[in-house]
């Protein structure tokens, strides 16, 4: 029996496609790349933005014209599946079941039975944690799902349902089986991992749960299992507490590197948008993970073009853009979510003021990318190499601050930790000793002086 799992969205879909394969695996199914040679494929979705639903319409077309042809049982997961607008998909589709992403445990009963739905959230996460990767050197841990923020543009909180902290043993048994098996870097995840282990509610006074860890307090018990390298994505502002900033800075395995979407600039955006802060308080915790990580990598999320934006609301992103020297953001345009409250609003930015907007965006990211990326031309850094890059002869890895490197394959043969002086810098890449630039490439030195 062979499957093919298709996984669409971000890396929760990720390591949930591997549970995903970890369970078919103990039922004997071995994995295809390839829809045409597979008996079963499943297939994980995303709904966060209308392109990711599209994606899951075209390939569902051509998984009914698969299936008119021979019989292949077809299953839609992921967050698309939760939403009616999925469920309606499902069936003009003629899908054999789907699963929401909180009934993965529902995998087994659902081959079974033709017409299985089940969208219900439930708790025990611990059922269905993946064992550790064949011979990968980084993998995720989950260690919360869901979300509990009411940002009013987003159906994530529809999709994944109300946060739910994994036990702190739970997740410590998981990263040391991938320490064990050989992983050299584990990111954990969550919608919003900085509030792991708080009672629900909203707010910056949340307390913690009775037999909890705090986030800075997990981060510091996974630090301690002897892996090299500790990520976790995302944080959300209002969490960011200075006890985190504190963990980081004092546990050497916790990389550098903070994602901390703030979506917009103006103060009458984030409030329409609900997203609890203001731009303010965001520049202040930015101020002081500098002042104790001055290092740091820091990155973020924008929506450009949410309803009612006006001109002087998308030049405070840009003045924040200044202020805060992002070394990288995801700059998305509004994509409105039926169901969302944004949604009662009238989409009243034209698509082409939205693509304007984003490329000035762009533009300007791409400016301070090149200021940040240039701080590590000359210095030698820890690469996590992955694999070959798109260039022949080079290989492709990460720093511990999460920036894309390219080094020759002579230095770094294989996957693995190596440590390379980085010779030059674009903004979207460092360049290791040796590894020339591509032609049309362009050289930090080249734009600056
Ligand atoms: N939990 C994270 C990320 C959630 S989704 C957080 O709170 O930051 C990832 C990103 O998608 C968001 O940060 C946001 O920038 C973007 N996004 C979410 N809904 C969107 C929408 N309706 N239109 C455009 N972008 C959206
Ligand atoms: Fe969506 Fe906001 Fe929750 Fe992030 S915090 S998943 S943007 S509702
Ligand atoms: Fe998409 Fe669901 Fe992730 S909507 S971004 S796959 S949480």
């Amino acid at each position: 029996m062979q499957a093919c799992v298709i996984t669409l969205g971000c890396q929760m879909n990720e390591y949930d496609t591997h549970a995903i394969q970890s369970q078919l695996a103990g039922i004997g199914y071995s994995f295809v790349d390839n829809i045409h040679d597979a008996d079963l494929v499943l297939l994980n979705t995303c709904a966060v933005r209308g392109k990711p639903v599209e994606k899951a319409r075209s390939i569902l077309g051509a998984l009914r014209k698969e299936k008119r042809r021979r019989p292949v049982t077809v299953g839609l997961m992921g967050c698309l599946a939760q939403l009616p607008e999925g469920q309606v998909m499902g069936a003009q589709f003629g899908v054999d079941f789907m699963l929401g992403p909180g009934a993965l445990t529902d995998l087994i009963p659902a081959l079974q039975q033709k017409g299985f739905t089940s969208f219900a959230f439930k708790d025990e996460l611990r059922d269905y944690a993946p064992p550790p990767p064949q011979g990968v050197l980084s993998a995720h841990v989950a260690i919360t799902r869901g979300c509990n923020h009411k940002c009013t543009y987003c159906i994530v909180p529809t999709t994944r349902g109300p946060e739910v902290s994994r036990p702190a043993a739970d997740i410590l048994r998981e990263v040391e089986a991938l320490r064990a098996a050989g992983v050299v870097e584990v990111n954990l995840l969550g919608q919003n991992v900085n509030s792991y282990g708080l009672e629900p509610g909203l707010g910056p006074h949340r307390k913690l749960l009775p037999g909890f860890p705090s986030f800075a307090e997990l981060l510091r018990m996974v630090g301690q299992l002897g892996l090299p390298r500790v990520r976790f994505i995302t944080s959300h502002p209002i969490n960011f507490t200075d006890d985190i900033i504190a963990a980081i800075a004092e546990t050497p395995a916790v990389c550098r590197y903070i994602h901390l979407p703030v979506q917009a600039g103006s103060n009458r955006t984030l409030r329409r948008m609900a997203r609890e802060y203001t731009r303010e308080y965001y520049l202040e915790r930015i101020a002081a993970i500098r002042s104790q990580l001055p290092d740091a990598t820091i990155s973020t999320d924008i929506i450009c073009g949410f309803p009612g934006e006006t001109e002087e609301d998308f030049e405070e992103t840009l003045t924040l853009y200044d202020a805060v020297r992002f070394d990288m953001a995801f700059m998305f345009i509004y994509s409105e979510r039926a169901g969302t409250p944004a949604a009662k609003h009238f989409d009243d930015i034209p698509h082409a003021t939205k693509v304007a907007r984003l490329m000035r965006l762009i533009e300007r990211q791409k400016y301070w990318s090149l200021q940040q990326y240039r701080r590590w031309v000359g210095q030698t850094v820890e690469v996590l190499v992955k694999g070959p890059a798109h260039e022949a002869n080079l290989m492709q890895g990460h720093t511990r601050g999460n920036h894309t490197v390219v080094v020759p394959n002579t230095t770094a043969p294989r996957p693995g930790l190596y440590s390379v002086r980085i010779a030059h810098a674009t903004p979207h890449m460092l360049y290791a000793e040796g590894a020339a630039v591509p032609e049309g490439g362009f050289v930090t030195t080249a734009v600056l002086n």
